[in-house]
């Protein structure tokens, strides 16, 4: 049996998705759009003022507590804090060491959630936010694999700038909380990771740069050290294995070596502190070289507080102090477990464990009291950097956001941009994408993915305004046939098949929409296998064959499949990733497709063959090859073998061309500390980058990139360096990407700038960077270039 769909009108930009309260599914609305937006926003403001916040603190209706000290706006956040914790007793100090903060009702301050969750829209993952009433839903963006395959850092802010705007207005509804545990950070260091998709990719200066960018959009710096919401970049450090093969992410070990840690793990944390200046870092549940992050000060202290000089409050992971004491049995009493986590650098837990055994802890003389304090004195910073303590949140620089600012069609428009910059054309046979609406008039759309909602926003989502499901948006452009092809991703049997078959012998075109969803790759579940999940391979190559004009499959999925067989069959006409596009993926889909879009998404990780998983442990942690064990290494940093698809991967329907316009081909570095031992093994190793002056050596690059097609197009330019072999070099790291639109037939220059201390270095075995002296191999898209670095002998 056939479910048709008969094709709407072409004129994409004029139809809009509203969110529809009955159904709960998306409408388009042609003429009649401005009418609705009108009734709901009379309906948003009534509903604004029946459920706006109170204030948290400092009400100014409470004559008793609004001329306390604290509450004086105009004094400096740190005299604030001060005198707050001053006038607390311990007793209520304590209560306010977990997520959900008890209310100090003399004082006037009300009880607080911290646990909210924003990592690709306003999520109802933690207890902060609640949707409902005035706030059906949230603007729904990509995940976060996927957008990170935009390689557009101004997307990534862009998109944190509309998330707090909706999580703002959340909270002055008083549905939700001001400090968000999001972003994930962490590196996509293998494969099967469940929670590889919240991630952006396996790159660390990739990585980096979300995280400070991300971070930025979302914390706003209107006014000095002002925020709109807090952000958090989790999990610290070397966290990204959750549940394999009874290995889990609670009583995991990670064996790091120094090197790893500064070279990969760390990089993204430091960026997000130094850079994107966040307000909190969360500490993982997993041990680092036998101690658990959240308990070691080395970790916490000494390098997030100390060496990146954290300006913000560090927290567990949700119930992380307890599964050290509990499942790792790292202390011998719940009270030292208490005590040592808050001298290591903890200052808040996400679980009642320090709410109920820090009293112990001081009792029993592990912990004093000023311990305590200091914590606080970060938690509460943050909240009066928010404005909490500032009284009535409508008179606050974001107290004006409200219902009418969330879903709005601005927002969901940037949350179909991000899904179409992020999509990746993997493979393009004889050009046979895009489609074409005059000769691809009735389209097959197959696939236990062709018409899912849910599965497109990932883990980690909210409630969407709406939903474009692929399905839907390809009935934009042309007749569809739809069959499922199985039930679901799992897949179990071929039942559906021969139906499948039928609607491609019929259909001018065949999109096969497969892939995972959370029940294959999730939080507490990592993959075993890199393969399409049951009979899934099957239907595509059966369909493949019986179908009558081009096959086209599109893959949902946060990590990489091993789709081999799809590469190598000729009749499968193209291949594209679209990870988890967010509530408007289908849109998106259906634009590549037909051309609408021109693709210039790119992998932000390495598509490894099955057989990759099936030599490598998930638990083995180290990023470099070792020859010695046959062990491959990871990520195309260190990794030689074969790949599906590599890191960078990501074609257009346009051709591209670079020109080196202007490019340094030596620099000088000097040595700023005497008495440093030089010889030529040194020099080629590295000399310590704290020894020199490459901090202040930037390399400006100019190159002309020129789109030789017939499509306008948007080309992400990756720049990647390799340092002159030697002892503890990689085999080529990404140091730039800029991305830039140019139209069929012109060219745009493009500026990037490489630090020589940061891009030109490689770490050593105790994790010191270092400049390797000699030629490095710049690699700027399919152009070569070398720079020589020299010691200088001048001064
Ligand atoms: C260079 O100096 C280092 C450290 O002083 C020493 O260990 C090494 O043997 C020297 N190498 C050569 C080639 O002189
Ligand atoms: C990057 O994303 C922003 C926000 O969507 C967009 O305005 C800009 O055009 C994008 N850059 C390119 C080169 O596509």
């Amino acid at each position: 049996m056939y479910d048709s769909h008969k094709p709407n009108p072409p004129s994409l930009q004029n139809s809009h998705m509203a969110y529809n309260k009955n159904t709960n599914k998306p409408h388009y609305h042609k003429t009649p759009f401005s009418l609705v937006i009108v009734f709901l926003s009379i309906l948003c403001v009534s509903f604004g003022v029946i459920e706006a916040r109170s204030p948290f603190a400092c009400d100014p209706k409470n004559g008793l507590t609004r001329n306390l000290r604290f509450c004086k706006a105009t004094l400096p956040i740190q005299v604030r804090v001060r005198d707050l914790i001053g006038r607390l007793t311990l007793q209520e100090k304590i209560r306010l060491l977990v997520n959900n903060a008890a209310a100090v009702p003399r004082l006037g301050i009300q009880g607080y959630e911290w646990w909210s969750e924003a990592l690709h829209g306003v999520s109802n993952v933690g207890p902060g936010v609640k949707f409902g009433g005035a706030f059906p839903g949230a603007t729904s963006f990509p995940q976060v694999i996927t957008t990170a395959a935009s390689f557009n850092e101004s997307l990534w802010e862009a998109i944190g700038a509309v998330v707090s705007d909706e999580a703002r207005a959340m909270y002055n509804g008083g549905t939700a909380g001001l400090t968000y545990w999001s972003p994930n950070v962490n590196i996509l260091r293998d494969p099967r990771w469940g929670r590889g998709q919240e991630t952006p990719g396996e790159d660390p200066i990739l990585a980096g740069k979300y995280a400070a960018r991300y971070v930025r959009g979302l914390q706003g710096y209107a006014k000095g050290n002002r925020l709109k919401v807090a952000a958090c970049c989790k999990h610290y450090t070397a966290y990204d294995l959750d549940n394999w093969k009874g290995v889990d992410r609670f009583h995991f070990n990670a064996k790091v070596s120094l090197q790893d840690l500064a070279d990969t793990y760390n990089v993204p944390f430091k960026s997000c502190v130094l850079q994107g200046r966040v307000a909190s870092v969360m500490c993982s549940y997993n041990q680092v070289n036998g101690k658990p992050t959240c308990a070691d000060s080395n970790l916490l202290k000494n390098t997030i507080r100390g060496s990146w000089g954290l300006s913000g409050y560090i927290v567990s992971d949700c119930d992380s102090v307890g599964v050290l004491f509990d499942n790792q049995h790292y202390t011998r009493t719940p009270e030292e477990a208490a005590a040592e986590t808050i001298k290591a650098g903890l200052d808040l837990d996400c679980g009642p464990f320090l709410a109920v055994h820090t009293q112990g802890a001081i009792s029993k003389g592990l912990l004093k009291e000023f311990d305590v304090n200091n914590a606080l004195a970060n938690t509460i910073t943050v909240q009066m950097r928010l404005g909490m303590f500032d009284g009535e949140p409508s008179a606050q620089p974001y107290g004006h956001l409200g219902p009418r600012d969330v879903c709005t069609p601005a927002h969901q428009e940037l949350a179909l941009e991000a899904a179409r910059q992020g999509i990746v054309l993997l493979q393009n046979r004889k050009s046979s994408l895009p489609l074409s609406i005059r000769r691809h008039r009735t389209v097959a759309v197959i696939g236990p993915n062709s018409d899912v909602t849910v599965t497109m926003i990932g883990n980690y989502a909210g409630i969407p305004c709406g939903y474009t499901t692929p399905l839907q948006g390809i009935g934009r452009y042309a007749k569809t046939i739809h069959q499922a092809g199985c039930a679901g991703v799992a897949c179990n049997g071929n039942q559906q098949f021969g139906a499948a078959e039928a609607a491609a012998r019929n259909a001018d075109a065949t999109v096969l929409v497969m892939g995972l969803d959370q029940s294959i790759e999730a939080e507490a579940l990592d993959r075993v296998g890199l393969l399409l999940p049951g009979h899934q391979q099957e239907l595509v190559s059966r369909v493949a064959k019986a179908s009558k004009g081009p096959t086209v499959l599109v893959l949902m999925s946060g990590g990489p499949i091993d789709v081999s067989f799809a590469k190598n069959d000729p009749r499968i006409s193209a291949i594209i990733w679209a990870g988890y596009p967010g509530q408007a993926g289908g849109t998106a889909i259906a634009d590549v497709l037909f051309g609408t879009t021109n693709p210039g998404g790119k992998l932000p990780m390495t598509w490894y063959p099955q057989d990759y998983v099936q030599k490598v442990a998930m638990t083995n942690m180290a990023l470099r090859a070792d020859r010695s064990n046959g062990y491959p290494g990871r990520t195309y940093r260190f990794y030689k073998g074969p790949t599906v698809f590599s890191f960078g991967r990501g074609l257009s329907y346009t051709s591209f061309n670079h020109k080196l316009v202007q490019a340094p081909q030596e620099v000088s570095v000097t040595l700023t500390k005497f008495n440093v031992p030089i010889n030529s093994t040194i020099l080629r190793n590295g000399i310590k980058a704290k020894h020199t002056n490459c901090n202040k050596l930037t390399l400006g690059f100019h190159v002309d990139v020129e789109n030789t097609g017939t499509m306008h197009g948007t080309h992400s330019l990756l720049v990647f360096s390799t340092p002159p072999s030697g002892r503890w070099s990689t085999n080529k790291q990404l140091v730039g990407f800029q991305k830039v639109h140019v139209p069929a037939g012109s060219k745009q220059r493009v500026w990037f700038g490489i630090q020589v201390c940061k891009h030109l270095s490689v770490v050593d075995n105790f994790g010191t960077r270092r400049i390797p002296m000699g030629n490095h191999k710049l690699q700027i898209g399919d152009y070569k270039h070398s720079i020589s670095v020299q010691l200088s002998t001048r001064n």
